[in-house]
């Protein structure tokens, strides 16, 4: 494998990263340690993991697990972890106790019924379905010990599923109701810094399906065929859920627009106003990026989307394009209908813009772009968008290439992102289950977690961290606060099952025949204790 220098991310002189915090330039900047013990040969002795295909959570040397919890776990009365989880997300509460989000995206019927339903099933059996999709809400604490642990029985603990009432925000009505009933396709999210979670709803057409708005029809749901038991219009999902993580109340957050919403990631400015970027998820779909119009809410503002041909942001706004007004009634409509919208004012189509951060060190925004299939993009890539003055209120933009996945890499199809606290970048792959193992995919083994060192003798080496169990994606990168234990999802193991009989993993109890579970874990060890302590000279 070759490895890659990055520009414009290593060794950025302490002078300049210095100026760069006076500007203010980076509000969400994180505490780092400017001085450390800097051996810049701390990394030396760690050897990344080579590209496998096994039934387990494989960790390079000085990283240890610990499962948090797994589906159908129960952490309070009559509340059971949901399936597939995605996003997770903590906010501390008090010295030794945090706030735990985690999304569920999504559920195996097979997994879940424990036997082979069709579309064609009772409502009894749709209601099992939707309280496996939403998200936790989970009290954690940290024990004398050190370790993280469920407090069963929380006040807090609680769940956001798909039979939960949750209300359009500001009262808009959709199709005569101020209410959608449930979240579900909960992808990724972020966090507002006024402590709430949000939580993305992507591919929501699977659950109640679509809308032609052509002819007006209904589109039936591919998958899951909730559509005959409850009656839900396809405009009340594909929104980004606002959560509060005590009260567990929640918003949808229509201004942001509807479509298959990856995450949501927040900036504050310095007038407490946020700008909020997030990806649609699909082939040829597009990047937006939310400006909100008061401090600490973003129930109204502006949704401009990316032209990255000619380096701006679009305003998706009826009252500013005619174009918009000649084809819709109202904004709300303009939202709703977000994709047509975006490309009647000239939106750019992505390779399936998914997890973005923002760099801790520079703000240059990363976006992952996860493949184009049909046009032959298999691999994807990050990209990096910088704002004109390092402003994330400016329309003007350049970007380039962060890092392009292939073999010369080592990585295909990066998904989830996250930076650490000294600002290394983590990230992971979704190489999709039916194609893992085959051309062209058949040297990146199993999906991966990587991390690119960001100082040191080894800074912009691509390191595979960990490989996850068959069929499995790792998702819901994110660090403890104020610590630098990683929590990692184990994401659909087994997925390609046919039957109960041939299940493809047993992960994690490993038993032949024991039916496979997502789950939460925690990774830690010397390996990170290793990796911080580096620091910029
Ligand atoms: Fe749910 Fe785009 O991954
Ligand atoms: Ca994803
Ligand atoms: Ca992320
Ligand atoms: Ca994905």
């Amino acid at each position: 494998m070759i490895y890659v220098l990055l520009s414009n991310f290593i060794l950025m002189k302490r002078r300049t990263f210095l100026d760069f915090l006076m500007k203010g330039a980076a509000a969400s900047i994180l505490p780092l340690h400017l001085v450390g013990c800097d051996d810049p040969n701390v990394l030396s002795k760690y050897k990344g993991l080579l590209p496998m295909r096994t039934d387990q959570l494989n960790l390079i040397e000085g990283v240890s697990m610990q499962i948090l919890l797994k589906r159908g776990d129960e952490f309070g009365k009559q509340l059971f972890f949901g399936s597939n989880n995605d996003y997770t997300a903590m906010l501390p509460m008090s010295p030794n106790r945090y706030m735990l989000w985690v999304n569920h995206e999504y559920l195996n019927p097979l997994f879940v019924h424990k036997k082979f339903v069709s579309a064609e099933k009772t409502k009894k059996e749709v209601e099992i379905e939707m309280k496996e999709v939403g998200g936790s809400l989970i009290e954690i604490e940290r024990l004398d010990s050190g370790e993280l642990k469920v407090v069963q029985d929380s006040i807090y603990n609680r769940k956001i599923d798909g039979l939960t009432s949750i209300p359009f925000a500001n009262q808009i009505n959709i199709l005569d109701q101020d209410s959608a009933l449930g979240t579900l396709a909960n992808c990724a999210g972020g966090k507002t810094p006024w402590g709430t979670f949000l939580t993305c709803e992507e591919n929501y057409d699977g659950f109640y399906g679509e809308r032609d708005y052509k002819t007006g029809n209904r589109i039936p749901s591919e998958h899951y065929g909730w559509e005959n038991h409850f009656d839900c219009p396809p405009e009340h999902y594909g929104w980004v859920v606002e959560i509060n993580p005590k009260s567990g109340e929640a918003q949808k957050l229509t201004a942001l627009g509807r479509c298959a919403h990856e995450c949501a990631t927040v900036f504050q400015l310095e007038d407490g106003r946020c700008v909020v970027y997030t990806g649609d998820d699909a082939n040829d779909e597009h990047l937006y990026k939310f400006i909100s119009k008061r401090p600490n809410d973003l129930s109204e503002g502006t949704l401009y989307v990316a032209n990255l041909e000619l380096n701006l942001w679009i305003p998706i706004d009826i009252e500013k394009q005619d174009i918009l007004k000649a084809n819709f009634s109202n904004q709300l409509e303009v939202l709703i209908r977000l994709r047509e919208a975006a490309k009647l004012v000239g939106a750019t189509p992505l390779d399936r813009p998914e997890d973005i951060e923002i760099d801790p060190i520079t703000g240059h925004v990363l976006i992952a772009l996860t493949n184009n299939k049909p046009k032959g993009n298999f691999m994807g890539s990050i990209l990096k968008l910088i704002s004109d003055d390092n402003n994330h209120e400016s329309l003007s933009f350049s970007h380039e290439t962060f890092l392009a996945g292939g073999e010369e890499t080592g990585f295909a199809c990066p998904d989830n992102l996250v930076f650490d606290q000294k600002g290394n970048l983590w990230f992971t792959t979704d190489i999709s289950g039916s194609a893992i193992g085959s051309e062209p995919y058949k040297a990146f083994g199993n999906n991966a977690l990587f991390v690119v060192p960001r100082f040191g003798e080894r800074a912009g080496e691509i390191l595979r961290i960990a490989s996850a169990p068959m069929d499995a994606e790792l998702t819901g990168v994110s660090f403890v606060p104020d610590s630098n234990e990683l929590l990692v999802c184990v994401q659909h193991p087994g997925e390609e099952s046919k039957d109960l009989d041939n299940l493809t993993s047993n992960w994690p109890e490993g038993k032949k025949g024991v039916v496979p579970k997502s789950a939460v874990v925690i990774l830690s060890g010397e390996f990170f204790d290793d990796l911080w302590s580096i620091s910029m000279r």
